[in-house]
C-alpha cells in the first residue's frame, strides 16, 4: 500500500489551515480539566505532524513538562522542531522520526500519550493503540482525537446558493459509505474510527473510558468579518476554483476506493456528472452573492471526538 507523505502541499494545507479553527479555546480549557492535565507531565504525541497537540495543550502541562512528537515524516518533523522554539517555553519539546507500530520509547515512559487524526489513516489501529498503551505509565492517560466522517456526510447544508436535492444527499451518503468500506479494505484506515475507539480501549485493558464531541457549529454569513468566517469564505472560494490537479487527485482516490467498496463505475459517473452540473450553477450564484454580501451557509456541527482513558494503577 502506498503511504501518504503529509508534507506534500495539498495534505500539509490540512494540518496547517484546518487546525486553526479545529477546536475552540474554551473547549480545550474544559478538556484539560476533564483529563486532569498537570504541569510537568511527560507527553508523547504520535503522528504529531507539525506538533499541533503540543502547542495547543502546552499551557496546561508545559511548565517543566516534556513533549515528545513522533512522526514518520522527516520533513514535517524538521518544521515542527523549528516552530516549537516559539511555543515550548518553560519545558522541552523534541521530535523523533519513527512508526507508531514500534514506538522508540521504553515501557511506562509517558504520563500522557495522545494522537489526533492518526488512527483513521492506519491499517492496524489496534496495534498502534497497543503501542501507545505500552509506553504509558500505570495510571497514565491516553487521548485519541479522531472523527466519524461517514456520519458527517449525512449533515445537511442549507445555503443561499441552493442545497442539493434530498435524493442526491441520500446518494452522497450511500456513496460515502461504500467509499469508506473500500478505503478500509485497501488498508487506508477507518474513516469512522472514532466509533471503534472506546471498545478498542476496553480491549487494551484501559479504564475510565470517556468521550466528548467537538462542539463547534459551522455557519457563514455576512459580513464575513471574524477570522473563522473569513477562513470559511476562503475555503468556499477555493473549493469552487478549478484546481484541476486537486480535482484529478481527489477523483481518482474516490473512484478507486468506491469501486473497491463494491460501487459500480456507472453509478459513480452518473452521480459525479450531476453534482458537477449542479456545482457549475452554484459557482455563478456564489460569486454574485458574495459580491453583494448576501451569501450564507449553515452546515451543523462536526462529528469529531476526543476520547480519553486511563491505564489501571498497576499492570496485570
Ligand atoms: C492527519 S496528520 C495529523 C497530524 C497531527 N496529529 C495534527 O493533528 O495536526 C497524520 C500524521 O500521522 C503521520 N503518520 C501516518 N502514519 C504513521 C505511522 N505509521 N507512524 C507514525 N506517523 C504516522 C503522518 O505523517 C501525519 O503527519
Amino acid at each position: 500500500m502506498k503511504t501518504k507523505e503529509w508534507s506534500d502541499k495539498h495534505l500539509k494545507k490540512l494540518i496547517v489551515e484546518q487546525r486553526k479553527f479545529m477546536w475552540r479555546d474554551d473547549s480545550i480549557d474544559m478538556y484539560s480539566r476533564w483529563m486532569d492535565l498537570r504541569q510537568g507531565m511527560t507527553a508523547v504525541d504520535v503522528g504529531c505532524g507539525l506538533g499541533y497537540l503540543g502547542w495547543t495543550y502546552w499551557k496546561f502541562f508545559g511548565e517543566g513538562g516534556k513533549y515528545f512528537g513522533l512522526d514518520e515524516s522527516a520533513a514535517l518533523l524538521e518544521e515542527a522542531d523549528c516552530i516549537s522554539r516559539e511555543w515550548a517555553l518553560g519545558g522541552t519539546a523534541s521530535f523523533q522520526q519513527g512508526t507508531v507500530y514500534q514506538l522508540p520509547y521504553p515501557d511506562d515512559f509517558a504520563d500522557w500519550t495522545m494522537c489526533q487524526t492518526l488512527l483513521m489513516h492506519l491499517e492496524f489501529p489496534k496495534k498502534a493503540l497497543d503501542e501507545m498503551v505500552r509506553i504509558t505509565k500505570p495510571g497514565g492517560l491516553i487521548m485519541c482525537n479522531e472523527p466519524d466522517n461517514v456520519s458527517s456526510s449525512l449533515m445537511q447544508a442549507i445555503s443561499s446558493e441552493g442545497s442539493i436535492p434530498d435524493e442526491w444527499a441520500f446518494q452522497n451518503h450511500k456513496m460515502m459509505k461504500i467509499w469508506a468500506r473500500g478505503r478500509k479494505k485497501l488498508g487506508h484506515g477507518d474513516y469512522s474510527i472514532a466509533l471503534q475507539i472506546p471498545m478498542m480501549m476496553h480491549d487494551c485493558g484501559l479504564i475510565e473510558i470517556d468521550s466528548r464531541c467537538n462542539d463547534t457549529c459551522n455557519f457563514i454569513q455576512p459580513p464575513y468579518e471574524t477570522p473563522r468566517q473569513k477562513y470559511f469564505l476562503k475555503k468556499a472560494e477555493e473549493s469552487l476554483k478549478d484546481r484541476e490537479e486537486d480535482k484529478k487527485r481527489g477523483k481518482s482516490d474516490f473512484k478507486e476506493f468506491y469501486i473497491a467498496g463494491g460501487g459500480s463505475l456507472s453509478s459513480y459517473y452518473r452521480h459525479m456528472k450531476r453534482i458537477s452540473v449542479f456545482n457549475e450553477k452554484r459557482k455563478k450564484l456564489h460569486r454574485e452573492q458574495v459580491e453583494n454580501k448576501s451569501w450564507h451557509r449553515s452546515w451543523g456541527a462536526s462529528s469529531f471526538f476526543c476520547i480519553k482513558a486511563k491505564l489501571p494503577a498497576s499492570r496485570v
